[in-house]
């Protein structure tokens, strides 16, 4: 089982991001082989900042690894250290039908009603992701609601290049389910994300932040006047109350009926000071990892350069059979 997966370098990591997708990734590098990116490629396919860009770079970087992805285990990298990831797309760009790109809902959503200012980058996004995967023969990427059509592109992708080439070039990936990712909202909202766009600093745990930062936001975070109840669906129109549990269940890795069953009848201010507990001594050590890599720009770019050496390695020996089933000459 090979596993490949990207995540944006965007910077102000908090708790929505290390829930959301560095749990996960920690969780798989114990099950499979791994391939893991910061998706830099893709992060300039909307106006950019280069300085900001290379900061965000690092500072995820920092964050995967103080949250355990380990660079012996893992192969961890950024994707612009890898020429063949631009490559490879180029070459699939000339066989994807514009049809296939014109269905994606992703491009419809993120250039608005301002299609025609999108850049080309934005729209081909997901020909860039395909090549991400199938550049390392992934057997299987892992896939929250919002990426499945970008994996359903990249087999169509790759099996289309297949079956004009008349050769295997490509390993079709398939979805790696581990578990619903857990979608942290707002502490202020419970039906927004959590965000670092956010105006509202209380409205989210910054990987950052300290343990009494952890506590008073988590003490002003809206809840209701009930007790918690016994089932889930005592939480339906509670989506503050449900914020909090899901929070609470993702950060122990117990399933939400085991923390309701702990805690039903219980009123918020029980339940408080349980999550605050739980929630420091996870993210305190994070914490204390992430800011002393976060100021090591030298160690964190040693790190990545070591795995781009590795994934190019890899990366090549796909990258020359594309380019020889094309009949492009290469020395
Ligand atoms: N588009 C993904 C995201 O925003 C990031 C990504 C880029 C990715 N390339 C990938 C994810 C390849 C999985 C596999 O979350």
């Amino acid at each position: 089982m090979r596993v490949v997966s990207g995540i944006q370098p965007t910077g102000n990591l908090h708790l929505g991001n290390y829930l959301g997708a560095i749990k996960n990734w920690v969780k798989m590098q114990e099950e499979a082989e791994c391939f893991f990116f910061l998706a830099d490629l893709h992060a300039i396919t909307v106006p950019n900042e280069p300085a900001a860009l290379s900061a965000n770079t690092r500072e995820m970087a920092a964050a995967l690894i103080a949250s355990g992805v380990d660079p012996d285990k893992s192969t961890l990298f950024n994707q612009a250290r890898v020429s063949g990831h631009a490559e490879l797309a180029w070459m699939l760009f000339c066989s994807t039908p514009l049809g296939w790109l014109d269905r994606m809902t992703q491009f419809k959503e993120k250039s608005g009603k301002h299609k025609q200012r999108a850049s080309m980058g934005l729209y081909s996004y997901p020909v860039l992701q395909a090549a991400d995967v199938l550049i390392y023969q992934a057997t299987h990427v892992p896939v929250g609601d919002d990426q499945k059509q970008h994996l359903e592109l990249a087999r169509d992708i790759a099996s289309k290049f297949n079956g004009d080439s008349g050769q295997d070039i490509f390993t079709l990936p398939e979805a790696y389910i581990n578990g619903p990712a857990a979608r942290v909202m707002s502490l202020r909202d419970g039906s927004a994300k959590m965000s670092k766009s956010d105006p509202s600093d209380l409205s989210r745990i910054n990987l950052s932040d300290d343990d009494d930062m952890i506590s008073k936001k988590i003490k002003k975070a809206r809840t209701d006047a009930e007790v918690l109840p016994s089932e889930i669906e005592g939480l339906e129109g509670r989506a503050e109350a449900r914020n909090l549990v899901n929070i609470y269940a993702a950060i122990t890795d117990k399933s939400t009926d085991a923390i309701l069953a702990e805690h039903a009848g219980k009123g918020f201010g029980d339940f408080k000071p349980a999550l605050i507990d739980a929630m420091i001594s996870t993210l305190s050590p994070i914490r204390e990892r992430f800011i002393a890599l976060k100021s090591d720009d030298k160690m964190l770019d040693a790190i990545l350069e070591k795995g781009a050496k590795k994934a190019q390695e890899e990366a090549q020996k796909t990258v020359e059979s594309t380019y020889k089933a094309l009949g492009l000459l290469r020395n």
